[in-house]
């Protein structure tokens, strides 16, 4: 873990418009800068960032947050990633704690892994661009394969002389540990000797997300049938074949900006693509794609597009893992080649234009192009047909989104030629199923009961999101201000009766909204609602102030974005520049008593109503007399309640 002082020194040092400057050219605009969106492709601006709050927003995306949340977003950084980042922006020294002597082993032990595999990196391209074997096999291979020098090295690529022990005889006498060298297994050990695994193959460098080199595939020259094409580095502390997707560090922001992925089989279709122009690409690299990998596409798109080669029989040994990307509520679309082509051949033999052309002309709905697909397969078969169904039913019960699921079945239908309600049967009986299997653990009445709870509260979500949406904005803006508020108190007159009666009071409209909410024990419902709230709270009951560019940097990540969007909202209308064209937004202040006694009071009544509609609801179910009173007393008890409140909620507007 990054110690908190360095954390604070780095939020100390970090000015977001320096920060975001180095990515986003940025014009100043009053008080802010502004730019054009890096998440999106436009020709007005509407990035705004604002040295004085120290948040930035991008109001054509929606995202917006600090300088920490900005690298997390364009670089795909880690929280810590986008720290270290910083630390070293700034020039201030990292410095790391909590760990036991465990971690710090294994932190050390992968942090060398990692400077050997640099070092490797460096000195395979050094050998490819340098030395004589290296510019006669290596560099000629790859020009031969049409790759020009600046895409040789912007993927790094290089070449391992085709000698025993060349690369680690340097390592060593660089100061290389051999421990690190095998467990990164660029060099194997065997007994006394030891041999570099790579030798005489051109050298692919693999990179996590933000850049590290975590292994390597070596291609083979020679078109000898004795040894595999590719030898790959092995399963390491740093190398998870499973969880990492070539090409992605050079994709991850065009992923983002097109909001799609190409999905491709070998190290070779990401580079020719890449050089061609298509820079969203990556490749599961000879594997079957697993989940850890479709997550990270998910991070950046939801839609994947898989770019199959030619032969039929590999692109049905692939369906399935296809059926995994849909599991996690992705769009899935497929295109082919043409027979005997694959990404690379095609990028390589056309221009960028035919190339995307023929994606728009081919490019073809997952589902659909399985149906079809499998009907070939199955065509005159009944048996072969039914297996077919089946399989197809699999995949359509792993799409969440019931209105595509109906389509897909529609289409499914129409393709295999079997009525609707054959496959809407079958479908059933796999979703039962699924649903008999998430339920072993729950009771069948318990789930009823959730059911008839949710079911309440999706109806009621717009209303009470707006009003909590609008407590928070006054909490942050004005939770600090004093303010004059009207109470209505319960009081006994001199008879003895119970009177309402109006009380003004003095207080800061945190404390109000706070000493209301907690009246009612009402908790925001909103979960992002709820950190800010209780985050906000407590830094206004410890300190007595809201500092909003401190409290930014406070909070988590998750929660930031929401706050930077109501605190951004005055830049948006000076984007449109509403002032110049003599439109004055009203300030709020003059009336924020009003408004705040106004929002809390529309909460109470919204969740006086909800309760007394599911007391209604258990009145219906209860037929047992004794509970049918307690609960007939409750719901008058709260509809005089909300009398109360409504005449106030009245008074105050
Ligand atoms: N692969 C592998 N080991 C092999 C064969 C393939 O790891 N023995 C992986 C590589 O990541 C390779 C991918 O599977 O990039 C796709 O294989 P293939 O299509 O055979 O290779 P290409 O990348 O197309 O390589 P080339 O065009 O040079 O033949
Ligand atoms: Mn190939």
């Amino acid at each position: 873990m990054i110690s908190k002082s360095t954390i604070d020194a780095v939020f100390d040092a970090a000015r977001v418009e320096e920060v975001i400057g180095d990515f986003v050219q940025l014009k100043k605009s009053g008080s802010n800068f502004k730019g054009l969106s890096p998440f999106s492709e436009e020709r007005t601006p509407s990035f705004m960032v604002s040295p004085v709050k120290q948040i930035w927003k991008d109001f054509s995306s929606g995202k917006g947050g600090n300088a920490v949340a900005f690298l997390m977003e364009h670089e795909h950084f880690t929280y810590p990633e986008a720290i270290k980042y910083l630390a070293n922006k700034y020039g201030i020294e990292v410095e790391e704690t909590e760990r036991t002597d465990e971690e710090k082993e294994l932190a050390n032990e992968k942090e060398s892994m990692f400077l050997v595999s640099e070092y490797a990196k460096k000195y395979h391209q050094d050998i490819l661009w340098e030395s004589p074997q290296g510019k006669a096999i290596g560099l000629t291979y790859f020009k031969e394969r049409g790759f020009t020098p600046e895409t040789i090295k912007k993927f790094g690529l290089g070449y391992a002389l085709d000698e025993w022990d060349a690369f680690t005889t340097t390592a060593l006498k660089e100061g290389y540990n051999l421990n690190y060298l095998a467990k990164t297994g660029v060099t194997i050990v065997k007994d006394e000797k030891r041999f570099d695994r790579f030798k005489g193959r051109v050298m692919f460098p693999i990179h996590s997300m933000s850049g590290r080199v975590l292994g390597f595939g070596g291609r083979i020259l020679t078109n000898t049938k004795k040894a595999a094409k590719y030898l790959n580095s092995p399963e390491s502390d740093i190398y998870h074949k499973s969880k990492v997707l070539y090409g992605l560090y050079y994709a991850k922001q065009a992923i983002a900006k097109e909001d799609n992925c190409y999905l491709v089989e070998g190290y070779t279709d990401v580079i020719q693509m890449h050089q061609a122009g298509i820079h969203n690409v990556v490749s599961s690299s000879g594997t079957a794609l697993t989940a850890d990998q479709i997550r990270l596409i998910n991070r950046l798109t939801k839609n994947i597009t898989v770019l199959y080669d030619g032969d039929a029989a590999g692109i049905r040994a692939s369906l399935r893992g296809v059926d995994l990307i849909l599991e996690q509520d992705m769009n899935v679309r497929v295109c082919t080649f043409p027979d005997g082509e694959d990404p690379d051949s095609f990028a390589k033999n056309n221009s960028l234009q035919d190339v995307l052309e023929y994606f728009e002309n081919n490019v073809k709905d997952f589902i659909s192009y399985k149906a079809s697909l499998l009907m070939e397969v199955a065509k005159n078969d009944p048996i072969k047909k039914a297996e077919v169904i089946n399989d197809m039913m699999s995949s359509i019960s792993k799409v969440s989104d019931r209105i595509k699921q109906e389509l897909y079945l529609r289409e499914t239908s129409r393709i295999m030629n079997i009525s609707e309600e054959v496959l809407f049967a079958t479908l059933a009986q796999l979703q039962n199923r699924d649903i008999k299997e998430a339920n072993k653990k729950t009771t069948q009445e318990k789930k009823a009961f959730e059911v008839i709870k949710t079911e309440k509260k999706a109806e009621a979500v717009d209303v009470q999101y707006v009003l909590e949406r609008k407590i928070i904005e006054i909490l942050l803006l004005y939770g600090n201000m004093e303010a004059t508020f009207e109470d209505l108190i319960l009081k006994e007159d001199d008879e003895g009766e119970l009177k309402m009666e109006r009380e003004l009071f003095e207080a800061k409209v945190f404390e109000k909204l706070y000493l209301d909410l907690q009246q009612d024990e009402i908790d925001l419902a909103n979960e992002t609602f709820k950190a800010i709230y209780y985050s906000a709270i407590e830094k206004l009951n410890t300190t007595g102030t809201l500092e909003l560019d401190t409290f930014v940097n406070e909070i988590a990540p998750e929660i930031a974005s929401e706050v930077t969007d109501i605190l951004m909202r005055e830049e948006r209308y000076e984007l449109h520049n509403w002032e110049a064209q003599n439109i004055f937004v009203k300030t709020k202040e003059e009336t924020i008593a009003q408004l705040t006694s106004e929002t809390i009071l529309s909460l109470r009544c919204f969740l006086i109503n909800l309760k007394i509609e599911e007391l209604k609801l258990s009145l219906q179910q209860n037929a047992e007399l004794e509970k049918l009173q307690s609960v007939l007393e409750e719901i008058t008890n709260y509809i005089s309640l909300k009398k109360a409140l409504s005449e106030q909620l009245k008074r105050v507007l």
